[in-house]
């Protein structure tokens, strides 16, 4: 059922779920002189994304490589360079269609094209729809480390069309339902209850509308209060701390949900050593991401690496680390005092 989200930031806009993105595009389309629809060449293949958008002579279309690599300087340089060439001014538009890969890359380059243009996300994963496209960050990838080159940067509108998630693969939407259920844990347990009832990927794939309105709008509200991630905002980091760690260790070969999935258990374990979370409640997050699919174990001899690495985290502030735990489902509660103890009695738990 269709529905509208609002989110307040340094631009109000609204994330429209359950629509028909080429029926909302093609509302939008004629109002710009020029359009540049920056799209993965497999995106763009699997959904026929050129051959729906023929017919408006002003869209341009830019063919990235597919996944994390696209988020790198030289796809936005070459971007820019496009840009250049057809001169795209303040006035004109970018449409980044795809995963949260796409929409951070389109949405960097949007904000850094004339010091800022328009662009208007429509995720088509799992993950994009009910996180990367929301909430204003995106980024690039370099050297020194995953979405370290940034910009708050909100798009004018988010669209999001169920029927993308037709052809997406379990496993990308198994990692996106880790996403979905973290935002069960940290605000909206009613998301947990739909989880638990249904019956399977196949039951959680055929509610994955009531699911996404549900997480996007838990995280519209909280960028609404916290846009730049003073305090509030650091909820959503929940299971991210250990979870960042261990997609830099596995030399990103998982999927950022699946690694995120390890990490809420070890956020779960956590809080039941160093607050009031009960063993059931920490048990309920196991039961859940492995009935879908999710790891929620790691290698036990990778603890000392991790520990470093999430000393390295950009969330961290100083040389202590800091975890968002729950107090109980729907309470986070920020960690701030924990010792080393008992991060390794929690990873224990978890190895
Ligand atoms: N900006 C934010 O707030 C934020 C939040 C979370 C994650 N992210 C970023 O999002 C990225 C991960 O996003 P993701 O999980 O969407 O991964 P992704 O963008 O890499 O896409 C995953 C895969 O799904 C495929 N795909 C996309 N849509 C499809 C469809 N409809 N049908 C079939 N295949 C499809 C893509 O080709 C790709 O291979 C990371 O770079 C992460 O840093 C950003």
């Amino acid at each position: 059922m269709r529905k509208l989200i609002s989110v307040a930031a340094e631009r109000d806009y609204s994330i429209k779920v359950d629509v028909d993105w080429l029926a909302e595009l093609s509302l939008i389309l004629p109002n710009y002189g020029k359009v540049l629809v920056i799209s993965s060449r497999e995106v763009s293949t699997i959904l026929n994304i050129e051959s729906h958008l023929s017919k408006f002579p002003n869209v341009h279309f830019y063919s990235t490589p597919d996944g994390e690599s696209q988020k790198s300087i030289a796809t936005a340089e070459a971007i820019w360079n496009y840009l250049g060439e057809n001169q795209f001014s303040r006035s004109d538009l970018i449409v980044a269609i795809g995963g949260g890969a796409t929409t951070d890359l389109g949405g960097f380059v949007a904000a850094t094209w004339l010091r800022g243009i328009s662009w208007i996300a429509i995720p088509t994963t799992l993950a994009g729809m009910v996180d990367a496209a929301i909430g204003g960050k995106t980024g690039l990838n370099s050297p020194s480390g995953k979405n370290l080159i940034g910009a708050f940067n909100s798009p004018a509108e988010v669209l999001v069309d169920l029927k993308f998630l037709l052809s997406l693969s379990d496993r990308d939407f198994q990692a996106g339902l880790a996403e979905v259920i973290k935002t069960g844990f940290i605000s909206d347990v009613e998301i947990l209850k739909i989880l638990e009832s249904a019956d399977n990927l196949t039951g959680a794939r055929a509610v994955a509308g009531e699911l996404i309105s549900r997480s996007a709008k838990v995280k519209a509200d909280v960028v609404s209060v916290d846009f730049k991630e003073s305090k509030l905002r650091e909820i959503l980091n929940y299971g991210h701390t250990l979870g960042h760690a261990i997609e830099k260790h596995g030399n990103f070969s998982m999927r950022h949900g699946e690694a995120v999935a390890i990490g809420l258990v070890f956020a779960a374990e956590l809080s039941a050593i160093a607050a009031s979370l009960s063993p059931e409640e920490v048990n309920r997050h196991r039961v859940l991401l492995e009935k879908y699919g999710l790891p929620t174990r790691y290698e036990r001899d990778a603890w000392p690496d991790l520990l470093n690495l999430m000393r390295g985290d950009k969330k961290s502030r100083g040389s202590r680390i800091r975890f968002i735990g729950l107090a109980k489902a729907g309470e986070p509660i920020w960690l701030e005092e924990i010792s080393e103890n008992q991060l390794i009695a929690a990873y224990e738990r978890i190895s």
